[in-house]
């Protein structure tokens, strides 16, 4: 019985990049961290209370969303997103009116 290796490729590393839009900002959310997080650590206060994505008390609604290609044809979500659940993941940039 012959054994065939794996031969995936290993994911590219996933970046997601932070447009604040009225403050001109713009920051890598480190992969550890949430967006709400990350927001915080650079003295943002957004408004939050279950940190799980349960209560929607840090729903956003962004003005931009690009996503890494998926092979799939998909037009890119505009739908409101929980801050502190999104992390580094699909989406490679999130422009947010703050
Ligand atoms: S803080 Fe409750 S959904 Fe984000």
């Amino acid at each position: 019985m012959r054994y065939r290796r794996n031969r995936r490729r290993p994911e590219p590393a996933r970046v997601l990049v932070v447009e604040l839009r009225r403050s001109g900002v713009e920051f890598v959310v480190p992969p550890a961290l949430t967006v709400l997080e990350a927001l915080e650590r650079r003295g943002l206060a957004v408004p939050s209370m279950c940190r799980a994505g349960l209560c929607g008390a840090c729903e956003h609604q962004p003005l931009a969303i690009e996503r890494a290609p998926d092979g799939r044809d998909n037009p890119p979500a505009t739908d409101p997103i929980r801050l502190c659940v999104t992390t580094v993941g699909t989406i490679t940039r999130l422009v947010l009116d703050l």
